[in-house]
């Protein structure tokens, strides 16, 4: 399985080898410093997020999620591009699969205030920059989804303020972040419409869902939320197209009756028709036992992050043999 990039090949920049540290890639920082300044949250980011903090969609809950869990969903999107552990085998090779394309379609849900793209853009960036990955011109087309208009405003001042550095490695972008309720029929019906008007002529696409069980399990929202999903992944079928899922590893996701069952569960009755033609479509998920040390960025130290992944292929019918 190719991975994106061989471990000793992963720069100091991004993963210490000696320390084991994974380290926020350094174009992140300043658009992650950037905001905090502008927004007056430099203070509180310095400062540790009380225990269970896990966010919401008023601006309080927005401005603390951008000044304590953004680098956490940063580092964890990180660790499923680079794997630096060896951990997540089949999770690594999507990323250099999707990202090979010259013009190639991502879907982040919910983008909250960006962490996810600008973590694909900046660990891409920056392989680019140190030399580990060629440059070879690449278009990425990014459609983001959101509830909360301070987090879809994050984004977009997030994403923006990286757009020009990426032109320098080849890397260009086209990006819309959409007023997005899981809940609601009728937005997700327009997300479902963007997503496919802006992957036209897409090589790949790539839809990542980070850090969103909370907000479904706790609100108790998957049973409403799972018929938007249905008609999203039914809709994000195309040759090239897998969706990752992306969460903190902890026992109400990884355990046998948490999350990422209950996920795995409905993505097989969902696609059960596909399954039955073709065996082989995937679905894959990793809990990797060891968390990782992550450089703050802001003051001395380290945090720890863990990550747990599902992997799901989304493909088209297979033609029947005539
Ligand atoms: C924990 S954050 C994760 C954001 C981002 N994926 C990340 O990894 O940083 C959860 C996000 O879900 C958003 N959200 C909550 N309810 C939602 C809904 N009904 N539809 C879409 N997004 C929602 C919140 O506003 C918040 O930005």
């Amino acid at each position: 399985m190719a991975r994106l990039i061989p471990v000793e090949m992963i720069p100091n920049s991004l993963w210490n080898k000696e320390d084991f540290i994974l380290h926020l890639p350094p174009q992140l920082i300043s658009s992650w410093e950037m905001l905090l300044d502008k927004y007056q949250l430099r203070e509180k980011a310095s400062t540790e997020a009380p225990e269970g903090f896990e966010g919401g969609m008023s601006k309080e809950d927005t401005d603390n999620h951008l000044a304590w869990r953004f680098t956490g969903s940063s580092a964890r999107v990180m660790l499923t591009m680079l794997d630096p552990l060896q951990e997540l085998p089949q999770i690594p090779d999507v990323f250099a699969r999707i990202f090979s394309g010259n013009k190639v379609f991502l879907a982040d849900l919910p983008c909250g205030s960006g962490a996810a793209s600008m973590s694909i853009l900046s660990v891409l960036y920056e392989l680019r920059k140190q030399g580990k990955l060629p440059r070879m011109p690449i278009h990425i087309v990014i459609v983001g989804g959101e509830i909360s208009e301070y987090a879809q405003n994050y984004a977009k001042e997030a994403i923006d303020s990286i757009t020009t550095e990426l032109e320098a490695q080849a890397i260009t972008l086209e990006f819309d972040i959409m007023d997005w309720d899981v809940c609601d029929k009728f937005s997700n019906t327009d997300l479902i419409n963007q997503l496919r008007l802006r992957s036209q002529n897409c090589s790949a696409k790539l839809l990542v869902l980070a850090n969103f069980s909370g907000f479904l399990e706790k609100e108790k929202k998957w049973k409403e939320a799972s018929k938007q999903f249905d008609e999203l992944f039914r809709h994000s079928r195309s040759e090239n197209s897998v969706a990752l899922w992306i969460e903190p590893s902890m026992k109400k996701v990884t355990y046998e009756s948490g999350f990422f069952t209950r996920l795995i569960d409905w993505f097989k009755k969902l696609f059960s028709k596909l399954i039955e033609e073709d065996k082989e479509i995937e679905q894959k998920r990793y809990d990797p036992s060891n968390p990782v040390r992550v450089k703050h960025p802001l003051v001395e130290g380290t945090f720890r992050t863990n990550v747990a992944v599902v992997r799901l292929e989304l493909p088209l019918r297979k033609k029947k043999q005539s």
